[in-house]
């Protein structure tokens, strides 16, 4: 088995419904492929990790990187795996997006995640780096 991870930036404003749609389509995919994962959305940029058949995600890879919904696409981070990361999630997804939950909520939403992140055992280096990505990226000072 095989585990990527890239991150990108939305082209625009993505909204409910189209993140709805995208899920949707991509959670059937997943789902007839075997491929497991997480999908971050966080302050117009995405970071997301893929896991199952090398030559499936290669190909999901390839398709994801043509998507007009995000560019500068760039992979950090892959590996030869025997265990999955996420086995139970077609893909989860975590939009952290300040302006549609209150301050509270917001601060609560990223607590859950670096929990989450503690839970979760990387078993692997991609997904070391996925979660050290995700951390960093929540850490950041917010922008004045
Ligand atoms: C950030 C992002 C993540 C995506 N993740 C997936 C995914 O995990 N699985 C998937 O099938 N498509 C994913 N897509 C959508 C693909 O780019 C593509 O639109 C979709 O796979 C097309 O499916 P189809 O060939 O069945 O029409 C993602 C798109 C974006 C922008």
């Amino acid at each position: 088995m095989y585990t990527l991870t890239y991150e990108s930036v939305a082209t625009g404003k993505i909204i409910g419904s189209e993140m709805e749609e995208l899920l949707q389509k991509a959670r059937a995919n997943n789902l007839r492929e075997d491929i497991t994962g997480c999908l971050i959305y966080y302050k117009g940029g995405f970071v997301q990790l893929l896991e199952g058949e090398k030559d499936k995600i290669v190909a999901l890879y390839e398709k994801i990187k043509m998507d007009p919904r995000h560019n500068n696409v760039s992979l950090f981070s892959d590996d030869e795996i025997s265990k999955r990361t996420f086995p139970n999630w077609g893909m989860a997804y975590y939009p952290i997006d300040e302006n549609n939950t209150n301050k509270y909520e917001y601060e609560q939403f990223k607590r859950n995640l670096i929990l989450l992140s503690d839970l979760i055992e990387p078993t692997n280096v991609t997904s070391k780096q996925f979660w050290k990505k995700i951390k960093t990226m929540i850490s950041e000072p917010p922008i004045i």
